[in-house]
């Protein structure tokens, strides 16, 4: 009978946890963070803010922090001519201080090169193993390292005069790569995680379900979840095979069970996430993937994605790799922080793009405004 209670006692602890935890994207550290990646942590930190000033008894646990794991990061670092971990500390360093200086104070900035993400990620690996769930396969495909992702061709399009093909999504170019990988068995989770998606405002704002359930009515194929460490030597090793290292979209989003302590028990006191704030450029790997990865390793995936569009120049996405950037640490300069994290609340709209070039215009003119309201406080 008390068993049943304490068992019953601990069901309510996770169902209804007075933990609130919340999560932006972790960054890639292939170069300086831009307004845009200010805007996901600006987004998660207000939801945060509300959220404790409504309900003082939640803890309420903000964790952000920087992905520094896969080719495009190798890359990155020997274009530089810096040895990668250097490299890697620089940018995460310049991460950190851009959050701080905008106000945001996450509980938790986690890196993936730390010990306790590596634990974490070899023991979900382990996990998602022993299940079933992985199985070694002769793989080939077109590999776009800009979004560190495989594409089917009707995903590309092929430059006809260079003979070049590019992912339609991203515009990235792509390589044809065969290689032995390691293999997630995806393809067993489609109702699961279709039935996830349907959920009552599980994806915010609804568009984006829309889109999700779009890809989802279509079969899902099995997905590759290890590289070569030959070709990919900057990852995490797969355990029990270093011919392997983890494919970088699974180090990285085991990255929001790291932050909390797992594989360790104290994880679950935070766990489900409630809310997972991401751009829509990543919406597959957290819409899909990643509720995959949870229900296949018996773990509850995250309560709440809220998706934003993109900030754009001339019709393009701000990008680290279109150099198109708007560095938050210049903007600040001229408009104030404070100016800054108002303007991007205030312009940027969930389900459109939000345009940088007639943005900038719109910031000169509303912060004149707010400048003379701080003034009169
Ligand atoms: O994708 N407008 O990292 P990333 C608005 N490491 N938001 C933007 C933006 C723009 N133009 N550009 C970037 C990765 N963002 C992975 C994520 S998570 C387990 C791993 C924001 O450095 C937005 O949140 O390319 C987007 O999803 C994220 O930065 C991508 O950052
Ligand atoms: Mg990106």
């Amino acid at each position: 009978m008390l068993l049943r209670r304490i068992k019953c006692l601990r069901y309510l602890g996770t169902r209804f946890n007075s933990s609130h935890y919340v999560t932006t994207p972790i960054f890639y550290v292939n170069a300086a963070p831009h307004i845009g990646h200010l805007y996901s942590a600006v987004i998660a930190d207000a939801h945060c803010r509300y959220q404790r000033l409504r309900y003082p008894e939640q803890h309420v646990r903000l964790c952000t922090g920087t992905d520094e794991h896969g080719t495009k990061i190798q890359q990155a670092a020997s274009l530089h001519g810096i040895p990668v971990a250097k490299y890697c500390d620089d940018i995460s360093q310049r991460y950190r201080e851009v959050f701080r200086s905008a106000g945001i104070q996450p509980e938790d900035f986690i890196r993936t090169t730390e010990d306790r993400h590596k634990r974490a990620v070899a023991s979900f690996w382990r996990r998602l193993h022993t299940r079933g769930h992985i199985y070694s396969a002769a793989y080939s495909g077109w590999y776009c390292v800009s979004d560190e992702t495989f594409l089917t061709d009707s995903q590309l399009r092929l430059d006809e005069a260079s003979g070049t093909r590019y992912s339609l999504e991203s515009g990235h170019p792509v390589e044809w790569t065969e290689e032995t990988n390691y293999m997630f068995r995806l393809s067993q989770f489609q109702d699961d995680v279709r039935h996830w998606v349907k959920q009552e405002a599980r994806i915010r704002p609804a568009k984006f379900e829309k889109i999700l359930l779009d890809t989802l009515s279509e079969p899902l194929p099995d997905v590759s979840v290890s590289r070569p460490s030959n070709r990919v030597h900057w990852a995490i090793p797969v355990p029990d095979d270093d011919s392997q290292t983890v494919y970088v979209w699974l180090d990285a989003l085991v990255n929001y069970l790291s932050s909390v302590g797992y594989p360790d028990e104290e994880f679950s006191a935070h766990w489900p996430p409630a809310q997972q704030v991401i751009g829509k450029d990543i919406l597959k790997f957290h819409g899909i993937y990643w509720p995959a990865f949870l229900l296949a390793a018996d773990l509850e995936p995250p309560r709440q994605l809220y998706v934003h569009s993109h900030w754009t120049v001339d019709g393009q996405k701000m990008s680290k790799s279109k150099h198109n950037v708007v560095d938050p640490v210049q903007a600040a300069r001229q408009y104030t922080m404070e100016g800054l994290r108002y303007f991007l609340l205030r312009e940027g709209v969930a389900h459109s793009d939000g345009s940088q070039t007639s943005a900038t215009q719109k910031l000169h003119f509303e912060f004149d405004k707010t400048d003379a309201g701080l003034a009169r406080e």
